[in-house]
């Protein structure tokens, strides 16, 4: 009988972007994958800095960890890869879904990028197709595409844990918005019920929380928790219902504070834009055009 393997999961939370980093093992002195990891990033000044990176990379040390994987579950909109960074700290090796190309097209439309951005996914060093398996030392990672925030969404299932991105956010709190770039509100549903036909204590790690007042920050539920209590997606909420409320939604929320610096960073897997012959690295703002 197979043995099902359960991940030590660290999670890291960011409070200026409500941001969750994942390092992911199966033991000290073992193998590690590092999800979402967040790159600080101070728009007044557009200054970079590696405060979030550097706990992770503390803590990858203090557990004698070696890195292979640095993964993504999405080009987020709402903070910076550290990819890049930890990847030349750390070594590992970068990855994202296969459709990451779509994202990459579509934006270097917008942001009229350099005729070199090559929109074929090879700034990331693997492009994971659906449902393609990989190791993490002595586990296995599964490949879950997940689109619907955003087409390109994946979540990683990890033995008995899966890493949803923004798909599912905690059940007090709901789902993921749908109105960027190729969102999508009905594929978002079948993602998510994807996720949650999952067994009942599959352990969900969420990508964000941004929690009601009186609670205190949390990122890890069930995929029970969320079938019973999700207040956009509990079961019994068919996707007629679920594409009206998200739709209605999306159009009373303002773009994420970070989208356009983000994306531009992200998109190339956390590598600063090429640098202008005066040696300073560029963010463009496009004018009306998101
Ligand atoms: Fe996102």
């Amino acid at each position: 009988m197979a043995i099902a393997l359960n991940p030590v999961v660290h999670g890291f939370f960011d409070v200026a972007t409500w941001t969750v980093t994942y390092v992911v093992y199966d033991h000290e002195g073992g193998a590690c994958a590092i999800l979402d990891s967040v790159l600080d990033y101070d728009p007044k000044s557009g200054r970079t800095s590696t405060t979030s990176a550097d706990q992770v990379i503390a803590f990858v040390a203090q557990k004698n960890l070696r890195v292979q994987w640095i993964l993504e579950t999405h080009a987020h909109a709402d903070h910076l890869s550290a990819a890049a960074y930890l990847k030349s700290k750390l070594g590992g090796q970068t990855a994202i879904g296969n459709h990451i190309t779509a994202v990459q097209s579509v934006f270097k439309g917008i942001f009229n990028l350099e005729m070199s951005f090559k929109d074929d996914g090879s700034q990331f060093d693997r492009l994971l197709q659906p449902d393609e398996t990989f190791a993490i030392g002595d586990l296995v990672a599964k490949v879950m595409y997940v689109p619907g925030h955003t087409p390109a969404c994946v979540a990683y299932q990890i033995g008995d844990a899966v890493f949803v991105g923004d798909t599912l956010f905690m059940p007090d709190v709901g789902s993921a918005r749908c109105d960027f770039p190729g969102g999508c509100a009905k594929t978002l549903y079948a993602s998510v019920r994807k996720i949650l036909s999952l067994p009942a204590q599959t352990r969900l790690f969420m990508c964000h929380d941004y929690p009601p007042t009186e609670r205190e920050i949390r990122f890890e539920t069930t995929v029970a928790e969320q079938r019973a209590h999700n207040i956009h997606l509990h079961d019994g909420i068919d996707e007629a219902q679920f594409v009206r409320m998200r739709t209605e939604r999306d159009a009373t929320l303002a773009m994420p504070v970070l989208i356009l610096p983000a994306v531009q960073i992200n998109i190339r897997a956390g590598v600063f834009p090429p640098k202008d012959d005066n040696g300073v690295s560029y963010l463009k703002i496009p004018l009306n055009a998101l």
